[in-house]
């Protein structure tokens, strides 16, 4: 038995220790957010918060998560308005959607770190999560929109940007 709270909620899971995370969270929480793209911490599709961290769950195994704090897509925000949320809107981002989940969660963590990523910032910290979709110049325009949306709609300044 495994004990740990997902999206607040207390959970215990009673299955192999190595079972995968992934596996975990869509067969047996029913959360289908999160998305199996490669299953070897190679695309990001699968990405959710571990403690405040970006991990990849398709690789972290059941054992590893005993008194863990779990977020995922469906908790990023209670009302689905994250800044990130607001502006995947606004930007109309997703074309297939496949891969938007683990490119939220993992742009969650760049702004709790960096308050204005530049270009650099974003192309650095997002480049192991892909979209066979190509959708990576919306997708960077769209954590540069949250940015404004979370710092109260100030303009960024400084750093370097190469729209
Ligand atoms: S499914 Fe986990 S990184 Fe690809
Ligand atoms: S939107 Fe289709 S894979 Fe990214």
């Amino acid at each position: 038995m495994v004990h740990f709270t997902v999206n607040g909620q207390s959970v215990t899971v009673d299955a192999p220790d190595d079972t995968p995370f992934l596996w975990v969270l869509r067969d047996k929480l029913g959360l289908m957010g999160t998305k199996f793209g490669c299953g070897i911490a190679q695309c990001g599709a699968c990405t959710v918060h571990q403690d405040g961290i970006a991990i990849r769950s398709c690789v972290t195994q059941l054992s590893d998560l005993e008194g863990a704090e779990i977020t995922t897509i469906e908790g990023l925000s209670e009302t689905g308005e994250h800044p990130l949320q607001q502006a995947w809107v606004e930007e109309q981002v997703p074309q297939c959607g496949y891969c938007q989940s683990g490119q939220i969660m993992q742009a969650a963590q760049l702004l709790d770190e960096v308050e204005n990523p530049t270009d650099d910032d974003i192309d650095n910290y997002m480049s192991g999560n892909l979209c066979r979709c190509m959708a990576y110049i919306r997708i960077r325009k769209a954590i540069k929109r949250a940015a404004q949306i979370q710092t109260g709609g100030q303009i960024q300044t400084g750093g370097q940007n190469h729209d």
